[in-house]
């Protein structure tokens, strides 16, 4: 089945929040790959991959499935896709489009990148971190958002290994230029991507 599209945006159907393996067998399982094959994920998967990264899971305070430092929720997670780049919003949980252009490629320095149907960057503001002044973000201004984008990238692994699916996350990357290929703002700083798709065969 396609994704059903509102304008170029993405709708995702509602996260199955019943699903999955038991937890210790994904412990189990977790693992990171680097052959993919190209075969798109579904819709459901898609959905409940982004739920599973950041979605909501505390509707009246607004909270997530991962933590963040002092609650400050200064993450968000993009995704690669061949039919653009898209940033999931959680309050809403769908995907709204930036561009149509196919970045995979450009998300790292390895092959499968491209390959892989699925690319997720996860992506700091600055400002919403308390760094008013990018010119200013010293090397240790990213240490929390590199700690919270840890949580995210493991619940994305485990999602993963629960649904047979490959992945593995990935610091291997040219930042500068796939800021440019995503239109980031000089506030938003990428912490690091990860390749999600089927094994392949
Ligand atoms: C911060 C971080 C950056 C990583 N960057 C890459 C990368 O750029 N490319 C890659 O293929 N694997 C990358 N990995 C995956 C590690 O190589 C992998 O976790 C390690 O070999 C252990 O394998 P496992 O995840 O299957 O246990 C990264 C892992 C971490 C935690």
């Amino acid at each position: 089945m396609s994704l059903s599209t509102v304008a170029q945006d993405i709708k995702l159907p509602e996260p199955d929040k019943k699903g999955g393996v038991p937890l210790m067998q994904a412990f189990n399982d977790r693992a990171s790959s680097r052959e993919y094959d190209s075969r798109k994920l579904t819709d459901e998967q898609l959905s409940n991959l982004l739920w599973a990264a950041w979605g909501i899971n505390r509707a009246q305070e607004g909270k997530h499935t991962a933590p963040s430092s002092n609650n400050k929720q200064e993450m968000s997670v993009y995704v690669a896709l061949e039919s653009g780049l898209y940033l999931y919003v959680p309050e809403s949980h769908y995907l709204k489009q930036i561009h149509n252009r196919d970045i995979r490629k450009v998300t790292g320095m390895q092959d499968f990148v491209e390959i892989a149907p699925v690319n997720l960057i996860f992506v700091s503001d600055l400002t919403k971190a308390g760094i008013t002044d990018p010119a200013k973000a010293g090397p240790g201004s990213l240490n929390t958002s590199s700690i919270n984008t840890g949580f995210m990238a493991q619940n994305v692994y485990l999602y993963c290994a629960s649904e047979k699916l490959a992945c593995v996350v990935r610091g291997w990357l040219d930042i500068p230029e796939l800021s440019k290929a995503m239109e980031l703002a000089p506030h938003q700083r990428i912490i690091i991507a990860q390749t999600v798709g089927y094994p392949k065969k």
